[in-house]
């Protein structure tokens, strides 16, 4: 085998991801420790933004600016080169977290056994699915007194809409909590309440082993050997091929804070998960052991001091090898590009690196050339396919309050959406330009950078929608019928694509009775 196809075989490039509070940045931490990353608890700040700080931007900024070197957690493990994708928690950054999903080959989740599946792991879910990736689940914090386990595998399977397979099962739950049987592995950890310590693991032949009735009990015993026959009976055998289409995902249990249960999950994550896959570009599919070099952008990480204007514009590769001061061709201007000072994130350390794998994510530091999807290949014209954009919730309009610096405002605003802080629309009907976020904060934050950054004043005036969504059709009549019904409500996104904008979700509903042959998607990617 090749260098190349060592490197890439022995990568795993994957997202936690998890509702906030549920226990996310714990594991990450638990992870990187075992990964001799870090050497103690706590020393992660990660993309964790305080509580406090909900409704300060400039206190979140500065946090996310902290996080910029924990964006993505590289370390070694075993064999393996682990690459940890960092989302952020606060859901105003929920388009983040979305993008990020598109560089990653799988992802686990992180659900909180009291609490179950919650909103923003459905949505971030619902994300994988459209995409096939292999998720892991980890259901966490089983010291504290949770539902009871089958109930929580039902709940996963009919909100997250994926079939489940546990691979590890709790022995109690809470205060009486023993430890977990490793089903994947045949062996019994047993739970000793220790933030920094690994579990005491005990191997056993099968089930029925003796020792399990003397370590943890005749009455536990019991139950364990009650519930597994039932899951065997109930769940199909765990077929690696099918987590990897994206059709079953594992599911494991333990406490992260704790450390109890990580190190199973990291085990059998490096075996199951999947190495960089193939990825689809417009002209064909790429494959990761291809020799040239192509990679995608994924996320612009904008420092927020106004006198270093400068961005990190974070690369995906995704297939032969990246190296520095090598020449790369950026498709969309078709320049050719060095980077002379790429980074790479091990450890929470940048360092300059010369060369990277499919797999890896760079750090280019760039002054405005990058947009977010732009493809850079070693000169093949290829595009891989845009990233996703959603529907977003919350719209007002942007109106310039300084008549001298419309030009500011319009660069400002160009260069805001190619870092994908928000979507712009313009109303067809009354030509006002139209800003498009998931969250409250984005509007905030594009106010304030377009002042600090630009020069540039706006206002913003409220609009009441429901959503945004794409609409198309091949019937050309229809659309164009239903362009002339709606014609106050039309608007059209930066690539002049058709955008319906709904004020309530009755008249979504009405409009999609009302003309059939009209397709309405609620992502950019259809
Ligand atoms: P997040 O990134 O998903 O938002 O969650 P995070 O890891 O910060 O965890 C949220 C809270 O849950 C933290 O407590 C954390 O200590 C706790 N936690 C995580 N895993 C476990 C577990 O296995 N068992 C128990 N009992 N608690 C767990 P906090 O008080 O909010 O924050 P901190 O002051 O401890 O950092």
């Amino acid at each position: 085998m090749s260098q190349l196809t060592d490197e890439i075989n022995r990568r795993r490039t994957f997202a936690i991801i998890s509702h906030p509070d549920a226990g996310k940045t714990t594991l990450t931490e638990k992870l990187l420790l075992f990964g001799g990353a870090i050497h103690i608890a706590g020393a992660v700040k990660s993309n964790k933004i305080k509580k406090t700080a909900t409704s300060d931007w400039m206190e979140i900024e500065k946090q996310r600016g902290i996080s910029v070197a924990t964006s993505v957690m590289g370390f070694n493990y075993g064999d393996y080169k682990i690459n940890i994708l960092d989302t952020p928690g606060h859901q105003d950054f929920a388009e983040d977290t979305y993008r990020t999903l598109t560089a990653v080959d799988s992802v686990i989740i992180v659900v909180d056994v009291a609490k179950g599946v919650e909103q923003q792991t459905r949505k971030l879910m619902e994300v994988c699915r459209m995409r096939n990736t292999p998720v892991i689940i980890f259901v966490n914090k089983l010291d504290r007194e949770g539902r009871d386990p089958f109930e929580i595998l039902d709940e996963l399977e009919q909100e997250l809409k994926i079939n489940v397979r546990p691979l590890s099962w709790p022995i109690n739950i809470g205060a009486k909590f023993k430890g977990v049987y490793n089903i994947y592995e045949q062996s019994l950890d047993l739970f000793t309440p220790n933030k920094q310590k690994v579990s005491e693991r005990v191997e056993i032949d099968n089930i029925d082993s003796r020792l399990i009735d003397d370590t943890i009990g005749e009455d536990d015993a019991a139950k364990l050997r009650e519930d597994i026959e039932l899951i065997e009976g109930v769940y199909p055998d765990f077929d690696v091929d099918d987590y990897l289409a994206g059709q079953v995902a594992p599911v494991f249990f333990g406490s992260a804070l704790n450390t109890f249960g990580v190190k199973e999950l990291l085990d059998c994550f490096v075996k199951i998960a999947p190495a960089p896959r193939p990825i689809e570009a417009e002209e064909r599919k790429i494959m990761p052991d291809e020799e040239n070099f192509s990679g995608f952008v994924f996320k612009i990480h904008a420092n927020m001091d106004p006198n270093h204007r400068s961005c990190i514009a974070f690369v995906k590769v995704c297939s032969g090898k990246f190296e520095r001061n090598a020449p790369y061709k950026h498709i969309r201007s078709g320049k050719l590009m060095k980077f002379a000072a790429p980074t790479a994130f091990m450890a929470q350390k940048k360092n300059i690196v010369d060369e990277a794998y499919p797999g890896d994510i760079v750090g280019i530091p760039d002054t405005g050339n990058f947009k977010i999807g732009d493809t850079i290949t070693s000169g093949e014209e290829i595009h891989f396919k845009g990233l996703p954009s959603f529907s977003p919730e919350q719209f007002k309009y942007i109106e310039n309050t300084d008549p001298m610096k419309s030009k500011q405002l319009e660069k400002g605003i160009q260069q805001l959406m190619d870092e994908g802080v928000a979507q712009l629309f313009v109303n067809q009907f009354n030509g006002r330009k139209l800003i498009g976020t998931v969250g409250q904060l984005q509007f905030e934050v594009i106010q304030y950078r377009l002042l600090h950054e630009y020069g540039a004043q706006c206002r913003w005036e409220p609009i009441s929608l429901y959503k945004a969504c794409w609409i198309e059709s091949d019937d050309e009549e229809a659309l164009a019928a239903f362009k002339k019904r709606k014609h106050q409500f039309m608007a059209i996104d930066r690539d002049g694509r058709d955008v319906f904008l709904a004020d309530s979700n009755y008249v979504l509903q009405m409009a999609q009775t009302d003309f059939p042959k009209i397709s309405f998607h609620f992502t950019s990617e259809y």
